[in-house]
């Protein structure tokens, strides 16, 4: 499909955005390179940082690059009607060549998808090893996915408003340990929570967590993920923000608040709703 291309895999800081930049003037620069792809992560799942997508595709029409866009972490999860971040910019999906996500997050499924233009689609249903060589998703998978799509789009009749409720958990959980003084990273809309946990091991019983360190984080940044869900309660936040994290800041004993640091997935989860 690409004769001579050249893939850069952005991070999502405006740092990185500067630095792709002047990346892709040199790219440009050398005669080689006929096209450009640009893969970028929707909503990071270590940073909780959401894409900024009016950049990248100034970028994109700019260099005339192609650009593939991750949502894993973002569909279902993220826009008014959990369509993602082009959802969420009120930006048009033409001006995203491949949109990939999997159904293992938001739909509480298995395997993924590919959207994007029909010659696109066309060719990966002949050329991919997935539609040609493997089997198909068989039926309970595919009625899960179908069952999650119709909640998330409030046609099932009574989840509607769960990406709303999401939204709300996501922005009272992020101010609760902002007032608390407790360092998270990324959006205010990003239902992934960093929260730095430079002692994962002093983490509560019965709170589903995953923990992670080096090397997928920095060595001293060492992190919990929590992954919250639209279904979950007050209360339930509550008692993860509050009796969990202050346990550790009583246990880091001489380490000041601000210093003891946790990551927090807040993401939509629909087994939540189901079990
Ligand atoms: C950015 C990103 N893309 C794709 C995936 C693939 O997800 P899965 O293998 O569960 O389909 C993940 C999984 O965590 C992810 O974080």
């Amino acid at each position: 499909m690409f004769k001579y291309f050249l893939a850069i895999f952005i991070c999502l800081n405006s740092k990185i955005i500067l630095l792709l930049y002047s990346l892709l003037e040199d790219a440009c620069r050398e005669k080689k390179i006929q096209d450009l792809l640009l893969i970028c992560d929707s909503l990071h799942s270590m940073e909780g940082s959401i894409v900024q997508l009016p950049e990248i595709v100034s970028l994109k029409k700019k260099y005339k690059a192609y650009l593939y866009l991750d949502e894993a972490h973002s569909i279902g999860a993220v826009g008014a009607t959990g369509r993602g971040v082009v959802e969420y910019f009120g930006m048009n999906p033409d001006d995203v060549d491949v949109l990939m996500g999997t159904f293992t997050k938001s739909f509480g499924a298995a395997g993924g998808y590919i959207a994007g233009k029909k010659g696109l689609v066309d060719f990966l249903r002949t050329h991919s090893h997935s539609a040609v060589y493997a089997t198909s998703m068989c039926p309970p998978v595919a009625e899960q996915i179908i069952r999650a799509m119709k909640c998330l789009m409030g046609l099932d009749g009574t989840t509607q408003g769960k990406v709303r409720q999401l939204g709300k958990n996501t922005r009272y959980f992020r101010r609760r340990l902002h007032e608390m003084g407790f360092i998270i990273y990324g959006n205010d809309d990003s239902p992934v929570v960093p929260l730095l946990l430079y002692m994962p091991g002093k983490i509560g019983k019965n709170i589903g967590v995953v923990v992670v360190g080096f090397p997928a984080t920095p060595i001293t940044e060492s992190r919990a993920r929590f992954c919250v869900s639209a279904a979950h309660t007050r209360e339930m936040l509550d008692t993860v923000s509050t009796d969990v994290l202050l346990k550790l800041t009583s246990d880091a004993k001489g380490v000041g608040r601000s210093c003891v640091s946790v990551t927090l997935n807040l993401s939509i989860s629909f087994l939540h709703l189901f079990f």
